[in-house]
C-alpha cells in the first residue's frame, strides 16, 4: 500500500515531519524504499543533475514521462510526485493532457506544479478531475529568468503575497505546498496557517516536511551542495574510487577472474575449433 493524501495530513496533524527526496530512476527509487522515504518527487531539477542542463527549462514531459515511470518500477510504498515541465501547464487542456501522461503512463499518484494565482484555476481543475496537485511557491525554478536564483519574498508585501498564494492553492485543492528558498519565519508562519502539510528546501526547520535533490543530498557531483542542503556523504567520491579499483584490476589482469565466467566442455570447443577438411 502506498502512503496516501491522507497519511500526509495525519502527519501534519500529528506533527509527525514528513521527508521527501527527489529520485529520477529505478536504483534511486529502490534505495529511497529501503530507507523508508515516505515521499519521492521526480523533479524537473533533472534536467540539471541527471541532463547537465543549467536550468529545469530544457526538461520535456517526455523525459519526465520515462523517468517517472521507472520510479514509479522502483517503489512500493512511497507517494510518487512528478513535476509538470515547463510551459505543460499553461492551459487547463495542457495540464489535463501532461497528467494524463503522467498518471497514466507514468503510473505517478500526484504532480507538482509551480505558481499561485496564475495557477489556481488550473490546480482547482486537476483536482477535481482527480488529479492530486502538489503547490510550489516562493523560488519557482522554472521562472528563474524573471525572478533570479535567490530568496524569496523578503519584504512585507511580497511574504503578504507568499501567504495569500498559498491559502489560494490551498482552497484550490492542492493536498500540499512545497516552499522553495523563503525565510523561515515566514515559511513557519504560512504552515501553521495552512491545513495541508508544507515542503521546506531552503525554507527553515518550521514546515511540515523537508525535500532534498538526491544528489545534493548524497553529494553525488564534485563542487558544493547549495547552503540549503545537507550533504551527507561523498557518494561521488565513493564511486570515483571504486571505478579507479575496477580499471587498475582490468589493466593488471586481476578481473575476471574464472569465478566471474563460465566454461565449456573441451571436446566441444576443439570441435567449435577445427579447421575444415
Ligand atoms: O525539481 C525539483 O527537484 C524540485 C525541488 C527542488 C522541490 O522542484
Amino acid at each position: 500500500m502506498r502512503v496516501t493524501l491522507r497519511d500526509l495530513q495525519r502527519m501534519k496533524q500529528a506533527g509527525d515531519r514528513i521527508a521527501m527526496v527527489t529520485a529520477y530512476d529505478y536504483p534511486s527509487a529502490r534505495i529511497s524504499e529501503r530507507a523508508g522515504v515516505p515521499l519521492l518527487l521526480v523533479g524537473d531539477s533533472l534536467g540539471m543533475v541527471v541532463h547537465g542542463h543549467s536550468t529545469t527549462l530544457p526538461v520535456t514531459l517526455d523525459d519526465m514521462v520515462r523517468h517517472a515511470a521507472a520510479v514509479v518500477r522502483g517503489s512500493e510504498h512511497a507517494l510518487v510526485v512528478c513535476d509538470l515541465p515547463f510551459l505543460t501547464y499553461a492551459t487547463q487542456a495542457d495540464a489535463m493532457a501532461a497528467a494524463r501522461r503522467l498518471m497514466q503512463e507514468a503510473g505517478v499518484q500526484a504532480v507538482k506544479l509551480e505558481g499561485g494565482a496564475p495557477v489556481a484555476a488550473i490546480v482547482q481543475r486537476l483536482t477535481e478531475l482527480g488529479v492530486p496537485v502538489m503547490g510550489h511557491l516562493g523560488f519557482t525554478p522554472q521562472a528563474q529568468h524573471q525572478i533570479g536564483l535567490r530568496v524569496q519574498a523578503k519584504e512585507a508585501s511580497s511574504a503578504r503575497q507568499l501567504l495569500e498564494d498559498a491559502l489560494l492553492l490551498e482552497r484550490s485543492g492542492a493536498f500540499a505546498i512545497v516552499l522553495e528558498l523563503v525565510p523561515a519565519p515566514l515559511a513557519e508562519a504560512i504552515s501553521r496557517r495552512l491545513r495541508v502539510p508544507t515542503i521546506g528546501i531552503g525554507a527553515g526547520a518550521g514546515c511540515d516536511g523537508q525535500v532534498q535533490v538526491w544528489h545534493d543530498l548524497l553529494g553525488l557531483l564534485e563542487g558544493k551542495s547549495p547552503r540549503h542542503a545537507k550533504r551527507y556523504g561523498e557518494i561521488g567520491a565513493t564511486i570515483e574510487a571504486l571505478l579507479k579499483a575496477y580499471v587498475e584490476d582490468v589493466r593488471t589482469g586481476v578481473f575476471p577472474t574464472a569465478a566471474h565466467g563460465s566454461t565449456m566442455d573441451d571436446a566441444e570447443l576443439a570441435l567449435a575449433l577445427a579447421e575444415p577438411d
